[in-house]
């Protein structure tokens, strides 16, 4: 098959969803989270693979329809949202732009700042979603709704059942937000904050989603569906930068010598993936290795880089 780099080769995109599909679909490596106790409900063997190009053309193959909380993929999102609301400089006060190295829950800030590392790691994404304005809760929540219906094209809505299943159990978060309200990183109605966080982790998307908000960040913050703005041009580099760094965890070095992309996974098994002025990539599949990143959904988005030439160096 000859796959050329301009992607014009669209007929092609379909085939090479379902051929790695049907790869990857008896992989049976890695377990599905569990530390959430709705999580642990799902079914390991769901698996939906989806391309949207940012002239909105959609290839996908799998459970297209299957609904999932969006858990850390979120983050990317709220982050460009506090960008928006706060500037850049106000936000770089409040969390860096630093890699960890370390897993997603650690209760770690920088030495000498006492921000979080990044937005990408749970304690930077709280301060992130405590840099969101609004007037009351209410409000806070539904711009943030509203910033998600601007980058899937239709309303979103929280699986109530997995945010207070993790409202009742994210002891851990509610310990770094202590601990950043202790070096007054953030404000002090924290209650307010991690429920906001919780409530963003629980919005519920399907792997068509994934791909179009991914498309989004493509298409330098137009949405290729609808045709709609989602995120102010200039936050657009910011956002892919922490992804290419930050957004696979302890995974992103290797991923970013393997895969080349700007990416974020998500405990939910979603994976994005950003191909700057192409197309964005969406998969889902539940099993996650130990650094919380979906097995299948890793797989997927090498053997997509390596086949379509999609690393950017
Ligand atoms: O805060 C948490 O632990 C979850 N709501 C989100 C974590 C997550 O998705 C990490 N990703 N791999």
């Amino acid at each position: 098959m000859v796959v050329r780099e301009d992607l014009q080769v669209l007929s092609s995109l379909q085939s090479i969803v379902e051929d790695l599909h049907c790869q990857y679909k008896s992989l049976q490596k890695g377990v599905v989270a569990n530390y959430i106790p709705e999580l642990a409900k799902v079914s390991p063997d769901l698996f939906a693979v989806c391309l949207v190009t940012v002239d909105g053309e959609v290839y996908q193959i799998g459970d297209r329809d299957r609904l999932f909380t969006i858990q850390s993929i979120s983050k990317v999102f709220t982050y460009g949202l506090a960008l928006e609301d706060r500037g850049r400089d106000d936000v770089l006060t409040r969390v860096g732009v630093e890699p960890t190295g370390d897993a997603f829950n650690a209760i770690i800030l920088d030495e000498q700042s006492k921000r979080p590392y990044n937005p990408m790691v749970n304690a930077g994404a709280i301060a992130t979603t405590s840099l969101i304005k609004g007037a009351d809760a209410t409000e806070r929540l539904n711009r943030l709704l509203e910033m998600f219906r601007r980058y899937v094209g239709h309303d979103v809505f929280v699986d109530i059942s997995v945010f207070t299943s993790e409202r009742a159990t994210g002891h851990r978060n509610r310990a770094m937000a202590h601990l950043m309200l202790n070096f007054g990183m953030i404000q002090p109605n924290i209650e307010e904050s991690l429920d906001l966080y919780f409530q963003q982790c629980a919005v519920m998307v399907n792997c068509q989603d994934l791909a179009v908000m991914a498309a989004t960040l493509a298409n330098k913050g137009v949405n290729p569906i609808t045709g709609k703005r989602a995120l102010q041009s200039t936050y657009v580099k910011d956002i892919l930068s922490v992804m290419y760094t930050c957004g696979m965890y302890n995974f992103a070095g290797e991923w970013a010598y393997k895969v080349g992309l700007p990416a974020k996974s998500g405990v939910c098994g979603g994976i994005i993936a950003v191909v700057p002025n192409k197309m964005g990539i969406g998969v889902f599949s539940p099993s996650l290795d130990q650094r919380g990143n979906s097995v299948r959904g890793v797989k997927v988005c090498e053997e997509l880089s390596r086949i379509l030439g999609l690393h950017l160096f």
